[in-house]
């Protein structure tokens, strides 16, 4: 039970599939961050790219469901003292958010496949080639994935700044909303 007055909170699916996506994106970041450094010894570099892209690709589905939980069940409205442009804002954030999750995934799997190389956890189940052989739309693919990764790091600082704000100088419910601890 949420306190009387408290924004209602996200669902339980939501709530967790949000937390099962967010985690890794986390890993997922500083490790296509450090795997492009040429100062690192190969080996380790090796090691980050065989979990950036194996992880990453288990994450696909978990953000298909994701999406498909999110646009069966709205968000819970925020309050009606909240400034209108706080509302537009946090709306245009989580669109960007789920547009970049999408985004982000597939053109790493096509600048992988298209460029020739393993995706192990595809070969695992059987997947074929899924795209063509191609330098050039691999390349493609790695520049929407470069540039697509700098305005999720853009936003996601956003989020987080604002869930912060929310959640220890306001402390207005808005962190609860979609925390996995239930306040008592
Ligand atoms: C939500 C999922 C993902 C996030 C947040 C993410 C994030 C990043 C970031 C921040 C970089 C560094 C920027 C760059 O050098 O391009 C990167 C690089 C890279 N990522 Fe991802 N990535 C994701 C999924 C994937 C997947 C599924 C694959 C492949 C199966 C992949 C393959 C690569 C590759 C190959 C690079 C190096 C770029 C290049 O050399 O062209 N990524 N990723």
């Amino acid at each position: 039970m949420s306190h009387p007055g408290a924004p209602e909170r996200y669902s339980r699916p939501a709530i967790w599939l949000h937390w099962s996506v967010a985690l890794p994106i986390l890993v997922m970041i500083p490790a296509g961050i450090l795997m492009t450094d040429e100062a690192l010894p190969r080996a380790t570099r090796d090691t980050l790219f065989l979990l950036h892209k194996n992880l990453g690709t288990l994450l696909i589905p978990l953000i298909a469901l994701r999406i498909w939980v999110r646009l069966r069940h709205p968000a819970p409205p925020l309050p009606a003292s909240m400034p209108r442009w706080q509302v537009r804002a946090a709306g245009l954030s989580h669109g960007l958010l789920y547009a970049l999750l999408v985004v982000m995934p597939l053109s790493g799997v096509i600048r992988v496949r298209a460029g020739g190389f393993p995706i192990e956890m595809l070969g695992l189940s059987g997947a074929g080639r899924i795209v063509p052989r191609s330098d050039a739309l691999a390349e493609w693919a790695s520049l929407v994935h470069w540039a697509s990764g700098l305005l999720l790091l853009a936003v996601l600082a956003l989020h987080l700044a604002a869930a912060a704000h929310h959640g220890l100088i306001l402390r207005d419910g808005i962190w609860q909303r979609m925390s996995p601890w239930r306040r008592r």
